[in-house]
């Protein structure tokens, strides 16, 4: 698989997470405005994935500017536009902030001098995605027995970050580990990111997976045939709250009930140390029309009002344990996130 988005001289190329798994074609973004387009309309998704593609987003964006004297201008109205596309993933804006740190630090180059660190940061931030989703997976894996029976929701594989995954990454350095694992996958309504996205990625791989719709997850825990739980996460908080793909808060209320450990797995981009609980996650509400229709075709009544918020919080007390790059937090969160972070 080529990877799901990268860096093409002066083009973002990204896999078009749309059409899959029945086309695999790209999107060939050669404006920031295009990168932005591709985030809202989730050809990209994923918050590590959503990260990494803002931050080459926006050294392409600059590439652009040729008069010194709009520098400044130029790359603030970049950087709003893109910050604006998504409200949820903490890694957009933690991405986009370290290329504003690199910008503010190598100002004072001449302008070819300066692009090309942006490009550079962008560069640098793919690669330690890959990095950081490695070591999660090392640390993860032993969290995993022979035999087990994992339950995920929603992608948070390869195809939601720079490469190999968080949650799909814990599964993958397993199975490599000789384990011998079943996945069972939440087809996660509406844009079915667990039956088109995770089906496709470990079929790919030969990871025996089973597709579930979301109302099953009860059924298979009350069944024993879950050994545990592992989801990603859009943006965990100080105290641990977990905000995630809506469904994700009922999949673990229901873990708690049967006693099946759920973890949460993430790189610290993904950790919101300004924002003490969930109650303050800002949390994206999309166009109802996505959950009226399947498919592109509309089931429900054309005008029924419809709901559709894209995430929901989990809050810490039905969190096992966060499984990060630099080892894994277990609670109370505030002081484990911490003394992970300062390692
Ligand atoms: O709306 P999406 O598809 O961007 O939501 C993605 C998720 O909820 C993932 O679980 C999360 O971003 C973690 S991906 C490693």
């Amino acid at each position: 698989m080529r990877p799901t988005v990268h860096w093409d001289k002066d083009k973002v190329v990204m896999i078009d997470q749309r059409k899959l798994p029945q086309e695999e074609v790209y999107v060939e973004c050669r404006d920031y405005r295009e990168v932005a387009e591709a985030i809202e309309k989730m050809a990209i998704r994923g918050a590590p994935a959503i990260g990494v593609a803002a931050a080459f987003g926006l050294a392409l964006g600059m590439l652009r500017v040729e008069k010194r004297e709009r520098l400044d201008q130029e790359f603030d109205q970049i950087y709003q536009r893109l910050r604006r596309t998504r409200p949820t993933a903490r890694n957009l804006f933690w991405a986009l902030e370290r290329m504003k740190a690199a910008f503010d630090r190598n100002r004072h180059l001449g302008l070819v001098q300066l692009k090309e660190r942006l490009v550079k940061e962008a560069l640098a931030i793919e690669k330690e995605d890959v990095e950081a989703n490695r070591k999660i997976g090392f640390w993860g894996e032993q969290l995993i027995k022979d035999g087990d029976s994992i339950l995920t929701h929603c992608n948070a594989g390869a195809l939601a970050t720079a490469g190999y995954g968080t949650a799909l990454g814990i599964i993958r350095a397993a199975v490599e580990a000789g384990k011998r694992v079943q996945v069972y996958a939440d087809e996660t309504r509406p844009f079915l990111q667990g039956a088109r996205l995770t089906c496709w990625e470990l079929e790919k791989e030969h990871i025996p997976v089973v597709l579930i719709i979301d109302s099953t997850a009860g059924y298979l825990m009350q069944k024993n045939m879950i050994s545990l739980v592992i989801t990603g996460a859009d943006r965990i908080v100080q105290n641990g709250d977990s905000a995630n793909k809506i469904g994700t808060y009922t999949v673990a209320v229901l873990a708690k009930e049967h006693g099946v450990p759920f973890y949460v797995a993430a790189p610290f981009s993904t950790v919101d140390f300004t924002t003490h609980d969930g109650s303050s996650i800002p949390i994206e509400e999309r166009d109802p029309q996505e959950i009226r229709e399947v498919g592109g075709k509309c089931l429900a009544p054309p005008g029924v009002k419809a709901l559709n918020p894209a995430f929901d919080v989990t809050p810490a007390r039905y969190i096992s344990a966060i499984v990060t790059e630099k080892g894994i937090a277990r609670p109370p969160y505030h002081r484990s996130l911490e003394r992970l972070r300062l390692k």
